[in-house]
């Protein structure tokens, strides 16, 4: 990187070269990637490049300025700290609200690390994760994710991001109002881990179609109850021993700091399509849920079930918005779960990839 140039004030900073920004001192600078997202931050000093106490003082003494730049950029790379593991992770960003849902009813498999670090998703790997904001699909959700790359893959492996604007202006207008209109309606099951069915659950399909002792921690059913209603959510036990949920959103929020009102939702996500390249196994699940309840459903409020085709403008709305920034080892990043999407690219290979979870926001 070429020496960052000084400027006097933000409005002098254009983002487009490396440069000192006045807000975030002499010994990092910023520039914004060419497609918009994210800010990468890096340090100038060698005392932020090798010394991770002085980072972390560096890091909590800007928090102000850095959320600043979190709701004007959107996600915010911190590239080439030093960084080096989970407790780093969970140290550096201790001062940050906690989220209060945890993972309780998440959509993928994940392991609790350290503290508040999860590793992220364990999604199979050869296929890519759309776009989405997290668990949008639900009454509680945080306002904010962190990410910290412990060791990158081989081969693909990226966050992708992309900007909540951005998708909503490559949505087509008339969709985007059925949602305005009606909301919509995630309807999910929840498989029993210990009944067998009688045509066993394809390997592929493992990880999409959870079970509720997984999604909700714990082997009791009355537990799981109580969570399902905490966070809001119909519930109903199926003859299979499965549990069923239900969740009315209007798809859209308000950010609480800026005022902008966004679309929020997992409707992509949440509805299962054979959409060719890096698609589950679909004939393993045609096989499997054509008389069974889907593990993911969404509908429009009024209870009409997206087509295909909608499916596919979604997602195909969300590549057009995804920039995909190979991930390197050590770096961190932090998003706005309303002003931007993440996903996760493709990959080979050991991946290491941690997440955390802060601030509370509610569809109310
Ligand atoms: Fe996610």
């Amino acid at each position: 990187m070429n020496a960052p140039a000084q400027v006097a004030a933000t409005a002098a900073c254009d983002y487009t070269q490396p440069a000192v920004h006045p807000d975030l001192g002499s010994e990092v600078c910023v520039h914004l990637h060419p497609e918009g997202v994210p800010l990468f931050i890096e340090p100038i000093s060698e005392r932020l490049k090798t010394d991770f106490t002085a980072f972390k003082a560096w890091f909590v003494g800007h928090e102000q300025a850095l959320e600043k730049l979190l709701h004007q950029f959107a996600a915010l790379r911190l590239r080439g700290f030093p960084v080096n593991g989970s407790e780093d992770f969970a140290q550096m960003m201790a001062h940050y609200p906690s989220a209060d849902m945890g993972y309780t009813g998440g959509g993928t498999p994940r392991a609790a690390l350290a503290g508040k670090v999860f590793e992220a998703t364990r999604f199979p790997k050869n296929i890519r994760l759309p776009l989405h904001q997290e668990m949008s699909y639900l009454k509680h959700w945080p306002l904010k994710v962190g990410f910290y790359c412990h060791q990158p893959s081989e081969v693909g492996g990226a966050t992708d991001i992309g900007l909540i604007s951005r998708l909503e202006s490559l949505l087509e207008p008339s969709f985007l109002e059925r949602i305005r209109r009606h909301g919509l309606i995630y309807k999910r099951n929840f498989r029993d881990k210990y009944v067998e069915s009688d045509d066993q659950l394809h390997p592929d399909l493992v990880s999409l179609h959870r079970p509720w002792q997984e999604a909700f921690f714990t082997e009791v059913r009355a537990e799981a109850q109580a969570a399902c209603e905490k966070m809001g959510l119909e519930w109903r036990w199926l003859d299979d021993g499965s549990l069923e949920t239900r969740y009315r959103s209007s798809g859209f929020v308000n950010h609480p700091v800026l005022g902008t009102r966004h679309m929020f939702n997992q409707a992509n996500t949440m509805n299962t399509i054979d959409s060719g390249v890096n698609s589950i196994n679909w004939p393993a699940y045609t096989k499997r849920y054509t008389n069974r309840p889907k593990p993911t459903e969404c509908t429009f409020g009024d209870d009409t079930p997206m087509t295909h085709d909608e499916v596919m403008m979604y997602r195909q709305a969300g590549h057009k918005a995804t920039v995909i920034v190979p991930w390197q080892k050590g770096e961190v990043m932090l998003i706005d779960n309303i002003l931007v999407l993440h996903g996760r690219s493709p990959y080979e290979g050991e991946r290491n990839i941690q997440v955390q979870l802060f601030g509370s926001g509610s569809h109310g």
